[in-house]
């Protein structure tokens, strides 16, 4: 059995991958230019996008193979769900960018969630996780959704006797998971070491970034400078990722409190949500917790000169002005944030 595709199973290897990336020479990025931007300066902001050469894994859940296969196995298994239709990927679908196309999805019954699919690509870099932080790790998140009510609806030890039940599975959680049982644990390991492997490939912004400097169009360049400069949207998407795994009031018109309800309801937090990456942005529309953003141009409006002034609203949120050109020079740096990853394969399940 071989599930793993090529191009994660060799990030993990972290030597295969890493050999694969030329270094960065010094005088490769003193030639880049950008009309009007000092090259020091654009040389500091390119820098601080290079990419991780391998995944993180934690130490209490190491990654293997057979892990990781099992947790495929079960993000696409519907029997995970009370009803045996839902499984993690109705709603975090591979081809929507691991999201599910809609502003807010359908659990349980067809029931509307209140909040947004949010995507599960790169999360192994992630430190905090749900729209509100309520969640500490992936290893917890996984059996939360199971469980509820609205999404899946499976009671965890009637999950467990149904997984006993099935031959294939009882061999893959022996082979992954030598001398224990099948468990809450085990379930949250297997799915969690699975969504670690979820990582976007290289897109042709790291080209650009790694020296090659006609992976990307001029337009998307100066896109890039807008993006650290003017529109300052590095404040909250930083890192190559383009995440600060933080939580801001960015002034949507939404009801929901957000972060505060886990934090008291200290005034500071109210409508804060976790800054989502960025990566392979244009294949989520639509955005934000509520869905409630169509396209790009609506969220560059919407940080213009869109958003509801209030005491929460985040301070690195203010008003600026982009001509059409510079809007579209915006669009097309986001959209160089985008891969092409390798077709994922669905498992065949286990019975
Ligand atoms: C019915 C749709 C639905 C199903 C099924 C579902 N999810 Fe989600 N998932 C969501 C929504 C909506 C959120 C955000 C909820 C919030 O933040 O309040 C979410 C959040 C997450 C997050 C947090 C992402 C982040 O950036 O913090 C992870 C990880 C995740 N889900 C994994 C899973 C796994 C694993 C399963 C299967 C065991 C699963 N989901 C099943 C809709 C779904
Ligand atoms: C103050 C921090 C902050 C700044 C500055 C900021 N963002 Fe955001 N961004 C966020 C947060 C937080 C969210 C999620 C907000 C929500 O859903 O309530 C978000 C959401 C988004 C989304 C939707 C992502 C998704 O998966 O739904 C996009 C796209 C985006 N931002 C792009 C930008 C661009 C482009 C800029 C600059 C013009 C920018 N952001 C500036 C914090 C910020």
């Amino acid at each position: 059995m071989n599930l793993l595709d090529i191009s994660w199973r060799s990030l993990i290897a972290g030597g295969v991958f890493a050999a694969a990336i030329p270094a960065v020479a010094a005088e490769q990025i003193a030639t880049r230019t950008v009309a009007g931007v000092d090259p020091a300066e654009l040389q500091k902001m390119i820098e601080l996008n290079v990419r991780p050469t391998a995944i993180p894994f934690p130490e209490e859940n190491p990654y293997s193979v057979e892990k990781a296969e099992l947790g495929k196995m079960l993000f696409f298994d519907p029997r995970l769900s009370g009803s045996n239709l839902l499984s993690c990927a109705s709603c975090h679908n591979p081809s929507f960018g691991w999201e599910d196309g809609q502003p807010t999805g359908a659990g349980h019954g067809m029931n509307r969630l209140g909040r947004h699919t949010p995507t599960v690509l790169n999360l192994a870099w992630g430190e905090i996780f749900m729209w509100d932080g309520r969640m500490d790790s992936l290893e917890e998140q996984a059996l939360g959704p199971i469980q509820a009510d609205v999404e899946m609806a499976q009671p965890l030890d009637e999950l467990i006797a149904e997984l006993q039940a099935i031959e294939g599975y009882r061999e893959l959680f022996a082979a992954a998971f030598p001398d224990q049982e099948i468990s809450e644990e085990t379930i949250g390991q297997a799915i969690a070491t699975y969504e670690r492997t979820i990582v976007s490939n290289r897109a042709p912004f790291d080209h650009w970034v790694d020296g090659d400097e006609t992976a990307i169009s001029e337009s998307a360049k100066r896109g890039f400078v807008i993006y650290n400069t003017k529109a300052n949207c590095v404040a909250c998407h930083s890192g190559w990722n383009m995440t600060d795994d933080s939580f801001h009031d960015i002034g949507l018109d939404t009801d929901d409190v957000g972060r505060a309800a886990e934090m008291n309801d200290m005034p500071e937090f109210k409508h804060a949500f976790k800054t989502p990456g960025l990566r392979n942005i244009v294949e989520r529309a639509p955005y934000m917790h509520n869905g409630s953003l169509a396209n790009l141009s609506e969220v560059i409006d919407h940080y213009a000169a869109g958003f509801a002034e209030r005491p929460s609203l985040s301070d690195d949120i203010k008003p600026f002005e982009l001509s059409a050109a510079e809007k579209d020079d915006l669009i097309a740096f986001l959209e160089s944030l985008s891969s092409e990853d390798d077709p994922v394969e669905i498992p065949v399940l286990p019975n």
